[in-house]
């Protein structure tokens, strides 16, 4: 099938899970190790706690009969699973779609074994040249990326390319030289502000709060990126939420549907509720071991309490919580972007 045909097909199937009040959204954290040392992040932990290859690939399977459309992989540093191109091709067997999440170190040495089984690649990407490298604790993290990025052009089976960039105290000025390396990796810019901290059942874990952007520089970057959406580069926000990052900086004004859209689960099998992450909803090894469906947790009483709760929820600040809100509620931007996505 043409890369053109199964993004329509994508396209049809979320609409049928939305349709359908169901999930179509598979988030796995498939390790929870990492060779990088980013300062922002919130998920690295150097107590390795991940489940087995026959537990992911149960979950891959069971996701695709749970009527799931897209798996999106990360971590951790997904690339460090041994496993990782064996996995990517049950899922792709499953029928899903898939999407992985890597900081680029391994890329271009596992490419053989992943490529044709990832749909879209996303590069992690915070800055340019040394300062990413220093930025992760990496030296030549930079070149590698730039070597792989550019051995996909001219790949008639390469994945489709994004960056994603978290803006931070760190890079607060980086967007214009992120969009010029999207354009010469012929990718699309994804760009979102630090997230701060976990949600435990106790309260908000502020840990990382003190690098994050204060309103006034996330307005800049709102600004910024219309601008340069405006020139032509491949800015992927929508202008709602560029609008809304401008207007509303603390993203306090819109409705959240994530958890109905997406579910996550952790390394250690954990479903997540982005709520409590202390208390998940279950837990993806036992219910293999019981023989329940991965569609058991679409019912459970704190499922349908989280969906509630989530309506009046804002902690989550990133464009793809509050897009993916969006595209549930079937806004008009939304929409708009679906369709580009059927059609491109
Ligand atoms: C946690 S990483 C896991 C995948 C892989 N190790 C990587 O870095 O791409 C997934 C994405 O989260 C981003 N990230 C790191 N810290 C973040 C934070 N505090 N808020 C939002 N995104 C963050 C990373 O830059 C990366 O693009
Ligand atoms: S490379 Fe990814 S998982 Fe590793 S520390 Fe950085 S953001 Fe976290």
């Amino acid at each position: 099938m043409s890369r053109a045909s199964e993004r329509a097909r994508l396209a049809a199937r979320l609409v049928r899970a939305r349709s359908r009040q169901r999930p179509h959204t598979l988030s796995h954290l498939i390790t929870s190790r990492c060779n990088a040392r980013c300062d922002t992040c919130l998920w690295r932990d150097a107590r390795p706690s991940d489940v087995d290859t026959e537990t992911v690939a149960w979950l891959y399977r069971a996701a695709g009969r749970a009527g799931f459309v897209h798996l999106v992989v990360w971590g951790g540093e997904p690339l460090l699973r041994e496993d990782l191109g064996a996995l990517l091709r049950v899922a792709k067997e499953s029928g899903l779609y898939v999407t992985l999440i890597t900081n680029g170190w391994f890329a271009r040495e596992r490419w053989a074994e992943l490529r044709g089984s990832v749909d879209v690649l996303i590069l992690s990407v915070d800055e340019v040249d040394c300062r990413h490298d220093e930025m992760r604790g990496l030296p030549g993290l930079y070149r590698r990326m730039d070597d792989f990025a550019l051995s996909l052009q001219g790949d008639r089976k390469a994945p489709t390319l994004l960056i994603n960039t978290v803006l931070s105290r760190q890079n607060e000025d980086v967007l214009p030289r992120v969009a010029a390396v999207a354009r010469r990796w012929r990718a699309g810019l994804f760009f979102c502000p630090m997230e701060t901290g976990v949600t435990l059942s106790a309260g908000r874990a502020e840990s990382k709060a003190d690098l994050a952007l204060g309103h006034e520089e996330l307005r800049a970057a709102a600004a910024q990126a219309r601008g340069l959406k405006d020139q032509g580069y491949p800015i992927l926000a929508t202008r709602a939420y560029l609008d809304l990052l401008q207007r509303d900086p603390g993203l306090t004004s819109y409705s959240c549907r994530m958890p109905h859209s997406l579910i996550t689960v952790e390394s250690d099998g954990a479903v997540r509720d982005c709520r409590r992450h202390d208390q998940p909803l279950a837990d993806i090894r036992r219910l293999r071991s019981t023989g329940e469906p991965l569609s058991a947790v679409f019912d459970l009483t704190r499922r349908r309490q989280l969906l509630r709760e989530a309506r009046s929820c804002t902690v989550c600040n990133n464009p793809d919580v509050i897009e993916l809100s969006w595209l549930w509620d079937l806004r008009p931007s939304m929409l708009g972007k679906l369709a580009q996505l059927a059609v491109r």
